[in-house]
């Protein structure tokens, strides 16, 4: 971290930031692997490559279905943000949008650097419009801010930006079914563009399906990979780190990877 960012940092907030990285299993001022912040931002290391996705495990291939057609011709068409929303919106394809209380599109600076893609709105969300707004929401806050990041920050290199691989909530908060992710893609992809972030994460199970083709976030996360052509960090789902609080180290070391990376494509 810059020393000079936190300048403007008051004594409560300081605290609340120490508290989460206690919380969060940051017990020692070191990782296992010391990292040499000099050697980082001086030579970038090249990116690892994408892990090769298995025949058998290939991102699921978009059905041959009218709707899907009907999705890619939308999201293609669309040339903002704003565009994209209004045609996701009108998208009538998808049974799960009779059933859900609001569409959720995205939220956060459009100009940030680090695009987070999670699963679907939950209750709250649905409830809000507004993805992550629910006690996962809050924790994916304070896991961000522990590293001077946050989703409403005027600052792109300090900002997020979050939106789903789904916009409506499924039923009962299952899991999206492989139709349903395959008609949300093209959408998807289209929003990865307009916003054109230099960094990815993977937020769980669904986000690594509908991207990468892969599911077990525990074996994934923490290495990069790439999805919609850019660098991607997996990273287990603050859902997760609520049911298991001992998961949190490993998010840390997460958190301090993605910050790492930052640093070396800084401008
Ligand atoms: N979980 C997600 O993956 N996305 C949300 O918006 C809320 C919870």
């Amino acid at each position: 971290m810059d020393g000079g960012r936190w300048d403007d940092l008051d004594a409560a907030t300081a605290l609340a930031l120490l508290e989460w990285q206690a919380e969060m299993g940051a017990d020692e001022p070191v990782l296992d692997a010391p990292l040499d912040r000099f050697a980082v931002s001086d030579r970038p290391p090249a990116p690892p490559p994408a892990a090769a996705p298995s025949k058998s495990a290939a991102p699921p291939e978009p059905e041959p279905g009218l709707w899907v057609a009907e999705a890619i011709r939308l999201a293609e068409a669309a040339q903002s943000l704003d565009d994209l929303a209004t045609a996701q919106e009108r998208f009538d394809g998808i049974e799960l949008k009779k059933g859900a209380g609001r569409f959720v599109f995205a939220d956060g600076n459009p100009a940030a650097r680090v695009l987070i893609l999670g699963e679907a709105p939950g209750d709250e969300e649905d409830r809000q419009g507004r993805p992550f707004v629910g006690r996962a929401g809050q924790l994916l806050d304070r896991m961000f801010a522990a590293i001077g990041m946050a989703r409403d920050h005027v600052d792109a290199a300090r900002a997020l930006y979050i939106t789903n691989v789904l916009p409506w909530r499924p039923p009962g908060n299952r899991d999206p079914s492989d139709a349903e992710m395959a008609m949300m893609m093209p959408f998807v992809r289209r929003h990865v563009d307009l916003v054109a972030p230099d960094l990815i994460v993977l937020m769980g199970n669904t986000p690594c399906q509908a991207a990468l083709g892969r599911r077990g976030i525990l074996r994934l996360r923490g290495t990069w990979t790439e999805a919609f052509g850019r660098p991607a960090l997996p990273m287990t789902h603050p859902a997760y780190l609520l049911r298991n609080p001992v998961a949190k180290k490993d998010a840390w070391a997460d958190l301090l990877g993605l910050q790492a990376r930052l640093e070396t494509l800084a401008v």
